[in-house]
């Protein structure tokens, strides 16, 4: 039986190298963009998780929902007025938290698997970094409540370092960094592990996985 996913953030960076490896290993894929979709061969489904989430075809039966959007202010906190809290807390928390609700009946009809791509930055904080750890922290929460209300599905919280991406560019650029993408995690070597985990035997659930750069 086909097994079918689900991937937000499918645009570019880890998502993006998620549904290459999930077509290559023969899952159908619905993938989520904002901005253009990818030209694989997935179901493409157009969301900006700022707003309301938007209707949404999908089987009834769903083996792996990974959330890989997200978004990452870096600043002194001071600086950041309430807008920026509320859009980073709707993209890394509210839509995803949304979004695993209206699917949970397809996900406990597949003993299906939730994997939230969260960061170091959801373990620990340093200054600059506050609103991101901050909807990461609380991601984690959510994803350790939903693991424990909800037996029929597995749940796992993926921990990168810094990965080779645009966020990852982005971020180099504003705190004046090198951009120096060897000394990072590839999001092939990401999607790489979350495709391991979907693949962990029924028996266990890897609840959580912290990669860093070597
Ligand atoms: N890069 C790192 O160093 C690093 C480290 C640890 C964890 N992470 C986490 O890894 C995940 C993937 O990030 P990445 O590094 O692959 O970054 P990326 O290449 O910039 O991808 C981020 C994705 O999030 C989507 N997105 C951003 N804002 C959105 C919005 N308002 N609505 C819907 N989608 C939105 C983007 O869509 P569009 O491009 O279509 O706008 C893009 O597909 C994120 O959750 C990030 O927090 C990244």
């Amino acid at each position: 039986m086909t097994r079918h996913a689900l991937v937000t953030g499918a645009s570019g960076g880890v998502g993006r190298a998620v549904v290459q490896q999930l077509l290559a290993d023969g899952w159908a894929v619905t993938a989520q963009y904002r901005s253009t979709p990818g030209p694989e061969a997935a179901s493409w489904w157009h969301a900006d998780f700022t707003g309301t989430l938007p209707p949404l075809e999908m089987p009834e039966r769903l083996n792996a929902l990974i959330h890989c959007a997200g978004m990452c202010p870096i600043g002194w906190t001071e600086d950041f007025d309430r807008a920026v809290w509320e859009e980073t807390m709707a993209v890394n928390l509210h839509a995803p938290v949304d979004l695993t609700n209206r699917l949970l009946p397809a996900l406990r009809a597949a003993g299906g698997h939730v994997v939230y791509v969260n960061s170091g930055a959801g373990q620990n904080t340093r200054p600059q970094w506050t609103v991101y750890s901050a909807s990461k922290f609380a991601a984690r929460a959510w994803c350790d409540g939903l693991r424990g209300e909800e037996p029929d599905i597995r749940v796992t919280s993926v921990y990168p370092g810094r990965i080779a991406t645009e966020m990852q560019r982005r971020i180099v650029g504003e705190l004046g960094e090198a951009w120096e993408p060897e000394r990072f995690l590839s999001p092939e070597t990401v999607a790489d592990a979350i495709v391991g985990v979907l693949a962990t035997p029924g028996d266990a659930q890897a609840t959580d996985l912290t990669l860093r750069p070597r």
